[in-house]
């Protein structure tokens, strides 16, 4: 399995992007014309070297031949005397073996000294008896030696063939030889490979590393995280300048979002306090009973959308500080499963004036989790807010929880408008709303799935346009908090 696992990994670092056009168009090639080189060069030497070998016995045979038919024969008129004076005359007895026989083979003569009898009758002595040269090659009955021969006709004064002359050679030695070559070309084949491998690995690898790098950086900045590192390739070619330019970009993005979030920050916290001196004051007017019933309905108005307002500004306050970091959560037990129960019947209150009913399965008993407690409330608020303003009046929202070996979930789930499969991967971004028209900035999710994040949890939505959506929350449970009834 481990194995399996390794060479999957390894096979996708080398078959991935780069790498793998690298093995296409360079390595591959070369790799094949090599291999080409070396086989029409081992043909090549082989051929030339049996070359070499044919036309030297050739020669010594066919001057065998002649000295025969010209000085020899003319002499002496004996097929045997002068048979006995070809193999002694021979001059290179030494690196090849010279055979004379009359036509029926009984008088005949070796270099060797073997009797009449050994000289074996090959294919090759049979056409020269014929009258026609010819070569012949195979391995010795007697030694299993692969030999060459090539046989010529004698021809007596009145040109008739009386015997055949035949040189042989060993072709051990030159096998031997050729298989060393083969091995000094296999050699060396190998060397460029491996040698074009390794330059075109570090080439790659000078490419391919600062090139990963550079895509981990930018797609840390594509999701705004601005200070997911730097790139620290210094070489001075172009990956080199790449590299710092885009250090110089991140730097930059990151110097305009910090003034970008501390401007929000700063807006947000100057918004605060005459939201809240307008909520003060709206609430104390709707309490007077001396304000006629259109003034009364302009404060209740003015009152619900400096609510919104002021929800708005939180949470722009908490988008500012997850960019720049500074969202945190102060973790401490407690029975978060009563706090959603408060929620839901909060939001349920709500939703009774929109004519949508939350109904809540109450099945699961408390659970007491490690959690922020008002981050917590912000998030289910959040969900339930969406909730109720994606379904239509006279639906029902349902609000579950549903406890796991070592986690909980809570399940908020609607049946309204549901969200578009386009839409569904992007809307946890911050200012997304998709094809949304309701209210709100398209802030809630984002802030909602970063406090999850916080606590180790994750936020997961299910969604089918008309059909409606299902967001369930996860968190960790620890068995050792359960004992424990801290709030
Ligand atoms: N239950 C839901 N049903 C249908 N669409 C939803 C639902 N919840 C979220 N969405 C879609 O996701 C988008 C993002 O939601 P999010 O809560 O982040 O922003 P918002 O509700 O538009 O504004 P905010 O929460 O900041 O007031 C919404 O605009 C909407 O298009
Ligand atoms: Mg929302």
């Amino acid at each position: 399995m481990k194995q399996k696992k390794i060479f999957e990994k390894v096979k996708n670092s080398l078959m991935s992007g780069i790498t793998a056009r690298w093995v296409l168009s360079v390595f591959g090639p070369v790799f094949a014309v090599v291999v080409l080189f070396c086989i029409i060069l081992c043909v090549f030497i082989t051929n030339f070297y049996t070359a070499t070998v044919r036309s030297k016995l050739r020669a010594d045979a066919e001057n065998t031949a002649q000295y025969f038919e010209s000085f020899v024969y003319p002499e002496y008129r004996d097929f045997t005397t002068c048979a006995q004076l070809l193999v002694s005359d021979f001059n290179k007895k030494s690196m090849m073996e010279i055979q004379v026989s009359n036509l029926s083979g009984r008088i005949a003569f070796s270099s060797t000294g073997f009797a009449v009898t050994d000289l074996s009758v090959t294919p090759d002595v049979l056409s020269a008896r014929d009258g026609v040269s010819s070569f012949w090659s195979g391995r010795l009955e007697t030694t299993d030696e692969k030999i060459i021969s090539f046989s010529a006709p004698l021809y007596n004064t009145e040109s008739q063939v009386c015997g055949t002359v035949r040189v042989i050679s060993s072709l051990e030695n030159v096998d031997e030889m050729l298989l060393t070559i083969y091995v000094i070309i296999a050699v060396i084949g190998l060397l460029i490979i491996s040698l074009t491998a390794f330059s075109g690995i570090f080439f790659i690898k000078s490419i391919v590393i600062p090139v990963r790098q550079i895509n981990k950086i930018i797609q840390e900045i594509a999701k705004g995280n601005m200070n997911g590192g730097t790139l620290s390739h210094n070489s001075g070619d172009e990956i080199g300048q790449l590299c710092k330019n885009i250090n110089l970009m991140a730097s930059e993005l990151s110097d305009s979002q910090k003034v970008k979030n501390d401007f929000i920050s700063q807006i947000s916290h100057e918004l605060r306090t005459p939201i809240t001196a307008i909520r003060g004051w709206s609430e104390t007017m709707m309490a007077d009973d001396s304000l006629n019933d259109i003034s009364k309905r302009g404060v209740r108005i003015i009152n619900s959308e400096t609510e919104r307002l002021s929800k708005m500004v939180e949470e722009m306050l908490d988008m500012s500080r997850i960019q720049s970091g500074r969202l945190t959560v102060s973790l401490s037990p407690c029975d978060l499963v009563a706090e959603f129960e408060n929620t839901v019947f909060m939001m349920g209150e709500r939703a009774k004036g929109e004519n949508i009913l939350i109904s809540y399965d109450m099945s699961e008993d408390g659970c007491i989790v490690n959690c922020d407690k008002d981050r917590m409330k912000q998030v289910f608020f959040n969900i339930i807010d969406n909730a109720i303003k994606h379904s239509d009046a006279g639906s029902e929202i349902s609000a579950s929880t549903k406890r796991e070996n070592s986690s909980i979930k809570f399940i908020i789930e609607d049946f309204g408008a549901g969200i578009s499969k386009e839409d569904l991967p992007y809307i946890k971004e911050m200012f997304y709303k998709g094809s949304s028209q309701k209210r709100g900035s398209g802030i809630g999710l984002g802030v909602s799935d970063e406090i999850v994040r916080l606590h180790g949890g994750t936020l997961d939505i299910e969604s089918e346009l008309g059909i409606g959506t299902k967001v369930t929350v996860t968190l960790p449970v620890s068995e050792e908090l359960q004992g424990d009834n801290t709030d």
